[in-house]
């Protein structure tokens, strides 16, 4: 992508996939100039910082500013928070120099013996990666530091989209008008959260699923977060966001370098469709480490037996498994220490004698020689109070001193900046995977972190980053030292998906919430900012105890196949006449997979406020659609389903039926689907492209 320095106009140019991102200086002060469509090299040299009248009262400095400062009359959201030894707060800029390569640009500023370096990549995705270093020659104390602040286009109004909820109920979507004010989401538990995810949209009020121009972000961090949005009465938005939470305070030593992760922006001028589109493919193509790889089909013992794991148990599920068609059979939490429930166990990470009498090795090979490959459930940042890890080690957990230490699901939070901890998971989780033959780590993370501290320690809030980056860390060195292993994010459902930690997962767990009537509309949320390819959705056993719920086989299996299917269900306890019917979908679903998988994603209609909806994807001559019909209401009119972006003059062949269409007729008719007529009901259509 290139970049383009204009001496003259002082300002740089990141161009590329359809996007233009100017940044210039003024004062020596770095300011955006301009983020959209693509604008030629001239405009670019001709923009000046937006100016208008300026009253005392008001802010003088904040539009456009790449970071909020909190010097001088800037009043707005600070973005960063500094404090020097002499109570000196800010920072005043100076600008030094830049380095432009390949497709990274760094800029860099100074004042009073600090470095900081605003830093941007523009991929070929049209997603623009910032993120920012600073340096101390002499120590000072952080309150925050932002990855970034983006200033959207003078619009007359906002609009917000973003993914909120809670454990279960993980990905909703809620599209709001912006106020005057400032506007907080975030996470203060240590974790990305069920309860908000750091994906956001921003459009006038007026962009729809299939056009208009969309501006959205997301933060590369598995921790603490903010996000800020400011409207201003003046009616400018400016958002700002980066890791951690307010009222941390953290010195940065002399030579020693803080880096934040990278907060990323991206433009779509196709609506909330052409924006989703764009995130699945960045991820997909630059974030996740195995996309391109077909995701097996698992079976995972949790909803099926939940504790009651032994060799004896698993087995005949592993003839089950095997015989619908799974090709991977993953054993969830129980089969370690004393762990019998959740209250016990956890942090003692050898398999349980009563439970796996020769170890695991003959589950594994039975395992393999049934065809499939083998996983197991780990939570390795977690430990019971009442396990062998933390008799001998108390003080291996966050805590605060003269502070009792808050247990939620009978667990505490290992303290993974101590590099012994960090170190002592390394060992195990090596070992683990050295001395058996494991294909796959469910890798879960059941609760947020409270007393957060260590200690003795003159700068305990740097736990809550420690933690995150140490984990980034631990995974990485896994991954180098076992290539084969595959690793599937997990956080009690869906409390840790974000690009962050996408870099070092396979896939991750969307939801605990596997009753397929709510999936519709969970995994209409996740997609908005996530691709299918990284969503694992299982097909359960109905009621699942959230609601009481039931529905056919059919409609659970065909909304887990619009993502990487799996199967979580006692197979043990299902009739012949069921499994065979699952072995009948598990054909099928690999029969679409490259195309959900690795296909383009068109969501058609939103199960919010229709009873007919399907996913459509794309991927050369192929097209998969899966659609869903929630019950039936006589005074809610059904029209029918019609795809996305079928060329009038084209003709596809039904590859289940064998019959023909032109895609004029699709377009002006809608999709030929062949329902089960049931209440909660759901159709397959695979389309081939033959003129
Ligand atoms: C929470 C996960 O989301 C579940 O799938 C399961 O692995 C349990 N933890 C096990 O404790």
């Amino acid at each position: 992508m290139p970049i383009r320095f204009d001496e003259a106009a002082q300002s740089w140019h990141l161009a590329g996939a359809g996007v233009s991102y100017v940044v210039g200086l003024q004062n020596g002060s770095p300011r955006q100039l301009y983020w959209g469509p693509a604008i030629p090299g001239g405009a670019a040299a001709s923009l000046a910082v937006e100016r208008r009248e300026e009253y005392s009262f008001d802010d003088r400095l904040h539009t456009g500013t790449e970071l909020l400062g909190e010097l001088g009359p800037q009043f707005a959201t600070p973005s960063m928070l500094l404090r020097h030894p002499d109570g000196a707060k800010g920072f005043d800029w100076h600008y030094r120099d830049f380095t432009a390569s390949g497709d990274e640009l760094a800029i860099a500023f100074g004042d009073r013996g600090l470095e900081l370096t605003l830093h941007y990549r523009l991929w070929d995705t049209g997603v623009l990666d910032r993120w920012v270093s600073l340096e101390a020659e002499s120590p000072v104390e952080l309150g925050r530091l932002d990855s970034a602040a983006w200033m959207l286009p003078h619009w007359g109004d906002y609009r917000l989209s973003h993914l909120s909820g809670e454990w279960a109920g993980e990905w909703q979507l809620r599209r709001v008008p912006l106020p005057v004010g400032e506007t907080v989401l975030g996470s203060r538990r240590g974790n990305t959260s069920h309860q908000a995810n750091p994906w956001i949209a921003l459009d006038d009020g007026t962009a729809t699923e299939t056009a208009g121009l969309v501006y959205s972000a997301n933060l590369a961090w598995s921790g603490s977060w903010r996000v800020q949005l400011r409207r201003s009465p003046q009616g400018r938005v400016t958002v700002t966001g980066g890791a951690g939470q307010e009222g941390l305070r953290w010195t940065l030593g002399p030579g020693e370098r803080w880096t934040t992760p990278v907060y990323s922006g991206l433009l779509s001028t196709d609506g909330f469709g052409g924006a989703s589109r764009a995130w699945h493919e960045h991820l997909r193509r630059h974030v996740l480490p195995t996309a391109d790889e077909d995701a097996p089909v698992l079976f995972n013992s949790w909803e099926a037996v939940f504790f009651e794991v032994s060799e004896e148990k698993q087995l005949p599920l592993v003839d089950l498994a095997a015989r619908i068609g799974c090709e991977q059979f993953v054993v969830d939490d129980g089969w370690f220490g004393k762990r019998l429930a959740d209250n016990a166990g956890l942090g003692d990470w050898d398999p349980n004698p009563d439970r796996f009498p020769s170890g695991l090795g003959p589950l594994i090979d039975a395992v393999h020689k049934a065809g499939m490959k083998f996983g197991i459930w780990v939570e390795p940042e977690m430990v019971n109070p009442d396990s062998d890890l933390y008799r001998a080690h108390p003080d291996w957990v966050l805590h605060q001193a003269g502070r009792e230490r808050s247990e939620l699901r009978t667990q505490l939070v290992l303290d993974y900046g101590r590099p012994e901890v960090a170190e002592w998971a390394y060992t195990w989780l090596h070992k683990l995977l050295g001395e058996n033959d494991v294909d796959f780590v469910k890798w879960d993370h059941n609760r947020p972190f409270t007393e957060v501290g260590r200690p003795g320690d003159a700068d305990p809030d740097r736990a809550y980053f420690e933690h995150v980056e140490a984990v980034y860390e631990l995974k990485r060195r896994l991954r180098q030292a076992h290539p084969d292993v595959r690793i599937e994010g997990c956080a009690g459902g869906g409390a840790r998906v974000d690009p962050g930690i996408l870099r070092y997962v396979d896939q991750v767990w969307t939801s605990d919430n596997t009753d397929a009537g709510d999936r519709v509309n969970i995994q209409f949320g996740f997609s908005q900012a996530y691709p299918a390819r990284a969503m694992g959705a299982w097909v359960t056993d109905e009621p699942t105890g959230l609601n009481s719920r039931t529905t056919s086989l059919r409609f659970r299996f065909q909304v887990a196949s619009a993502g990487v299917l799996a199967v979580g269900g006692n197979l043990s306890e299902w009739s012949e006449a069921d499994l065979d019917e699952a072995a009948a979908h598990i054909e099928a679903y690999k029969a679409l997979r490259p195309v959900v998988q690795h296909g383009t994603q068109y969501r058609l209609g939103d199960p919010e406020l229709e009873t007919l909806t399907g996913v459509q994807y794309v991927l050369g001559d192929r097209i998969a659609v899966l659609a869903f019909k929630t019950p039936w209401h006589c005074n809610r009119p059904v029209p029918p389903l019609r795809p996305a972006q079928i060329a009038s003059d084209s003709r596809w062949i039904d590859e289940d039926t064998g019959e023909t269409h032109w895609g004029a007729t699709l377009n002006a008719l809608g999709l030929p689907l062949r329902w089960a007529k049931a209440d909660w009901d759901s159709a397959v259509l695979r389309l081939r492209r033959i003129e």
